[in-house]
């Protein structure tokens, strides 16, 4: 097969920043995506429904001319969140998720969750209105390996949530394991965002051979049996994975560091990247699902109208290394292979 023709594809899970970044970076998804869910983890946050309607117009500010892109907003989760300001922005259309960031997890998640007692009256009143809550799913404990985070957080915070609140609609974001895939797969009203880079890269992608920051992110990639199971649940079209590229940019300076930030930016080349994982697993009639269907079936929404087109050729196709924003340089990920897929149309 050399074409494949499918529903536009959604992002469900996208860091779009802000000011000169977000005017530098915009365009790498607004090309082949639809829609995204926009994560709030601007500094300050995105808390009230007034900072998700001033956001929403500086990225309908930023989007190149003609592009029918849709913002999709999200509230960040804080102990102080009012649960009839949440219920107001769910109302008027403007939000379709609530984000919540364990105090202190990743980039940006300093005003999370500490206690989760404190967001119970938020999370019932989602239950009941049906506003799904998207979950940063790795506890912070020091003494928990960051390896095993994401599972431990399934454990400790997400099943008791879910138990008390099982009407409330659960996004895992960007899971990173089997452990992960497995719960989803057991649990009612839950589905699961996989990154692109997550169907790629394992630990030793980051480690062997010198560190490589590009490939660094959070949750940080597991071992090869992690990254499998990853492949096999977002090829095998379940209804419950989809993508959230977690396409997350930061400066290289700020990557290539004695402390670098997580994030990989895989905005760019997703789709040319998907196309060659679903090929490889001889799986190519599921990408649809994943990337175009299955999102908007766990949101509640239609899939987008329109189709694009993705092309194979004989000789790879060219991406940029860097994006250059006004903020400056991004590095584009690296899958570590030759790409052949692009969208064509
Ligand atoms: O790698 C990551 N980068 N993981 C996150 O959860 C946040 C993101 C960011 O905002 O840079
Ligand atoms: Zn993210």
């Amino acid at each position: 097969m050399t074409t494949l023709t499918i529903t536009r594809p959604d992002d469900w899970h996208l860091h779009l920043r802000d000011g000169d970044m977000l005017t530098g970076i915009l365009p790498e998804t607004a090309r082949d995506f639809g829609r995204a869910i926009i994560m709030p983890n601007l500094v300050p946050p995105v808390v009230r429904t007034t900072d998700a309607i001033a956001y929403r117009d500086r990225i309908m500010t930023a989007l190149p001319d003609g592009s029918t892109f849709e913002p999709l907003m999200t509230l960040y989760l804080t102990e102080d969140t009012d649960p009839a300001d949440v219920a107001a922005a769910h109302a008027s259309g403007l939000i379709k998720a609530v984000k919540l960031y364990p105090a202190g997890a990743t980039t940006n998640s300093a005003s999370g969750v500490s206690d989760f007692d404190k967001v119970r009256p938020v999370l019932e009143k989602m239950a009941e209105i049906g506003l799904p809550l998207c979950f940063h799913g790795e506890v912070t404990d020091a003494d928990i390996d960051i390896f095993d985070r994401e599972a431990v957080f399934l454990d400790r915070v997400m099943d008791p949530i879910r138990r008390a609140n099982p009407d409330l609609k659960v996004t895992l974001e960007h899971v990173t394991t089997k452990d992960g895939v497995d719960y989803v797969n057991a649990a009612e009203n839950m589905g699961a965002t996989i990154t692109t880079h997550h169907l790629i890269i394992t630990r030793n992608d980051i480690l062997v051979g010198g560190i490589r920051p590009h490939y660094y992110c959070l949750p940080v990639a597991k071992r090869a049996l992690h990254r499998d199971a990853l492949v096999a649940a977002a090829t095998s079209g379940n209804a419950k994975f989809f993508l959230g590229t977690d396409s997350a940019p930061h400066i290289d300076p700020l990557k290539e560091s004695g402390c670098g930030c997580a994030g990989c930016f895989t905005a760019t080349n997703t789709m040319s990247c998907l196309a060659h994982v679903f090929e490889n697993e001889g799986k190519l009639e599921n990408l649809e699902r994943f990337a175009s269907l299955n999102g908007p079936a766990h949101y509640g929404l239609a899939s987008n109208a329109d189709k694009i087109t993705l092309r194979k050729s004989e000789t790879p196709v060219e991406f940029p290394a860097k994006i250059e924003t006004g903020a400056g340089p991004v590095t584009v990920f690296d899958p570590g292979f030759p790409l052949h897929w692009h969208v064509a149309e």
